[in-house]
């Protein structure tokens, strides 16, 4: 009798697995559990013909058993009903998840984000500055005066006569300069505004302004720092090119030119056919710079920067036309 219990377990257990409506549950119940004709009531009026001295150990035997079948059964009753009653009240828990779409930072944003965080790798802290900026702070204090011709460069957009929404990130230098005292080491991530569009301009960008200043700073920490930099950001040592080139602020003055990538160096539209595309402006911090924040030019010396963080951006991820990014198409900024 016990062998015949635990195979009548068995069976019943695999039948109530493959149960799938409540036509199928009854008709477990009633083959398995029914009192008149239940395979399992069958069994235990048999009880009364073993031996006496067995039958304590298999009516503990068939009641456990029952006892269990029993509780299967009002579980897989739940489980039916839940299932049927989920579809009847028009959700289906089976059915698969529906996607939500989610956002991410801009392409521009998360290069910023890269460039700084090197940056802090190496000692510089984080500064922001004002978007809408006086006169003086973008010019004059930049060893650039009222009338002087490098104010043709900057295409501003005035405010009014003194106020501009700023060229560039540079008037955080004498801002910076004013409130602290050397050694220093800031970059200053934001947007500027120039009044030119084409494929390697836009009206608004980006740009990481860098400023070291401390004493006996030479060009070669400069072109250390910026190495360094060019090295980290595109994960590989692209062929630099520090150009001579003319700032008001800096003296002397380079411009920096990575191998072009679209091209790989051979020339192409992106590159003006040059094989080098221009991401950032450089150079030691002019000693009339550094007098009119009150620094002593004989005992102080630094370098600054300017980097283009779309440019960065578009020989990061190989994309030749740099009005892409703010044309807001979804299919072309959600791949970054
Ligand atoms: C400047 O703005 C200087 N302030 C940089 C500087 C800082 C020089 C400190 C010395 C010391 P420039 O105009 O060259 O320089 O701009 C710097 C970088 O910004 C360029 O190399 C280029 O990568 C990027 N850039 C310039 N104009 C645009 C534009 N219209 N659209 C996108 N990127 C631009």
């Amino acid at each position: 009798m016990e062998q015949e219990l635990l195979k009548l377990k068995q069976n019943a257990e695999e039948a109530l697995a493959q149960v799938a409506g409540a036509d199928q549950l009854e008709a477990f119940r009633v083959k398995f559990l029914g009192r008149k004709g239940g395979l399992l009531t069958g069994i235990l009026r048999q009880l009364g013909q073993v031996a006496p001295e067995d039958r304590p150990r298999l009516g503990q035997l068939a009641n456990d058993i029952k006892l269990g079948l029993e509780n299967s059964f009002e579980e897989r009753k739940t489980q039916l009903n839940t299932a049927a009653g989920a579809v009847a009240g028009g959700t289906d828990y089976s059915l698969p998840g529906r996607y939500l779409p989610f956002g991410k930072l801009h392409p521009v944003t998360q290069v910023m984000e890269e460039i700084c965080s090197i940056f802090e790798g190496l000692g510089f802290a984080v500064a922001e500055g004002p978007d809408v900026e006086t006169d003086y702070y973008n010019f004059e204090a930049l060893n650039i005066p009222k009338h002087h011709p490098a104010r043709d460069m900057h295409d501003t957009f005035y405010v009014t006569d003194s106020i501009l929404l700023r060229t560039h990130t540079s008037p955080m230098q004498a801002r910076i300069m004013e409130r602290q005292d050397p050694p220093l080491r800031y970059v200053v991530p934001g947007k500027v505004y120039r009044c030119d569009s084409d494929m390697t301009h836009t009206p608004m960008f980006h740009q990481v302004e860098g400023l070291l200043v401390d004493r006996q700073v030479s060009f070669a920490d400069l072109k250390g720092v910026l190495t360094s930099f060019t090295h980290k950001i595109f994960e590989r040592e692209l062929p630099l090119r520090f150009r001579p080139s003319y700032f008001p602020f800096t003296e002397p003055s380079a411009e920096v030119d990575v191998a072009c990538v679209i091209c790989g160096g051979s020339g192409c539209r992106v590159c003006k056919r040059t094989g080098w595309l221009e991401i950032l402006g450089s150079g030691l911090i002019d000693p009339e710079v550094l007098k009119m924040v009150g620094y002593d030019p004989d005992t102080y010396s630094g370098f600054a920067f300017g980097l283009g963080v779309e440019r960065i951006a578009m020989l990061k991820y190989g994309i030749d036309d740099i009005r892409l990014y703010y044309e807001n198409d979804l299919r072309f900024l959600s791949q970054f």
